[in-house]
């Protein structure tokens, strides 16, 4: 399995700090999550029901006209290689890279050739792709593309029995830049996500756009139940909150500019990032990593490209403590390869 942000426990163990005592900055969730509901006993009791108004609210959170909900976005990035079985060995799959590294894994393991993709290659590269599939805004660099040349190269593919699959997790914060909207036409697969705008994670909610018969095939390999009672109740709740969702907007925005000003008067002016994390390339970026690993303060850390993520603290004392491991940072020690986590 890959390696991911938010492992605290492991965390806690290896640097011998209790975990109360940490900050996980690891991840790109809202700390501010949306507030939860009481969750009716009914929906631990019975098994879930599709037709629970849950599409429906998707379907116009999203502005798209057809959707499957998943067991959140993972659930989907997994399965749909399996989609494209057909003359697997043959398709050329191009995956923007770096990107969240599951979708590169799950195709690599479903047997298609993978090419990795600069931001910058894809132009020169798209004659040569079956597949494309990107991750708009990107985590970890938060490279945007705009809708109109993603559009463009939907296209282009699918003039050739190709197709455009978008990973759009972090686009809550930006939802006119979405392609959701689009994925009546063939060809074009949306992913969307609960667990960062929302900061519900651990719901495990995520949502699939495409063609009505894309999502038939996709439902059918899932099975039935792909999420559970609480989360469908959860989902349905948050997605209609839009005084909520206004104000996340808002507040994401001004904390993430926050985190970057921050950073750069600290001497690592971040390379990239989305409302939800700045992104600093550093060759000492597994140094700074173990500096603030031992102050309690969990960051991502990427050896390709060497470089460092931030998650948004939660509160005014997190914020404090930051700053604090910040200034006292020692710059002395260089990156070292063999040292850093795998990327992920
Ligand atoms: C870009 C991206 N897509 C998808 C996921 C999976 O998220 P989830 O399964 O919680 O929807 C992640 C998780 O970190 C991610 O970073």
């Amino acid at each position: 399995m890959l390696e991911h942000g938010g492992n605290l426990h492991h965390a806690a163990q290896r640097y011998g700090i209790p975990l109360q005592q940490w900050i996980d900055l690891s991840t790109g969730l809202n700390p501010q999550a949306w507030p939860m509901p009481d969750i009716p006993a009914s929906a631990w009791q019975r098994l879930p029901e599709d037709d629970d108004g849950l599409d429906k609210v998707a379907q116009h959170y999203y502005a798209a006209a057809s959707c499957l909900p998943v067991a959140g976005s993972q659930a989907a990035i997994q399965a749909l290689p399996q989609l494209f079985a057909l003359n697997r060995t043959q398709l050329r799959v191009g995956i923007l890279s770096p990107a969240y590294a599951e979708h590169a894994y799950a195709w690599r393991r479903a047997g298609f050739k993978v090419v990795p993709l600069a931001a910058d290659e894809i132009e020169t590269q798209l004659n040569q792709l079956d597949v494309l599939l990107i991750v708009n805004p990107n985590n970890p660099t938060g490279y945007r593309f705009e809708p109109a040349q993603l559009l463009r190269w939907h296209q282009q593919l699918v003039a050739r029995g190709g197709s455009l699959i978008v990973d759009e997790a972090f686009m809550d914060s930006t939802p006119e830049k979405s392609l959701a909207t689009y994925t009546d036409q063939k060809g074009l697969v949306v992913l969307r996500s609960l667990g960062k705008f929302f900061g519900l994670a651990g719901a495990r909610v995520g949502f699939v756009f495409a063609e009505p018969d894309f999502l038939h095939r996709l439902a059918d390999f899932l099975g039935p139940w792909p999420i559970s009672g609480p989360s469908r109740v959860i989902a349905i709740a948050a997605l209609q909150d839009r005084d909520w969702q206004a104000r996340a907007r808002k507040g994401l925005q001004q904390q993430s500019q926050r985190l970057a000003r921050l950073l750069t008067d600290k001497g690592l002016p971040p390379t990239g990032g989305t409302a939800l994390f700045q992104w600093a390339e550093t060759a000492h970026a597994e140094s700074i990593h173990r500096q603030f690993a031992r102050q309690a303060i969990l960051t991502r850390l990427f050896t390709q490209p060497c470089s460092l993520r931030f998650g948004l603290p939660a509160d005014e004392q997190q914020w404090q403590r930051l700053e604090k491991a910040l200034t006292e940072l020692n710059y002395m020690n260089d990156c070292s390869d063999a040292l850093c986590e795998v990327a992920g």
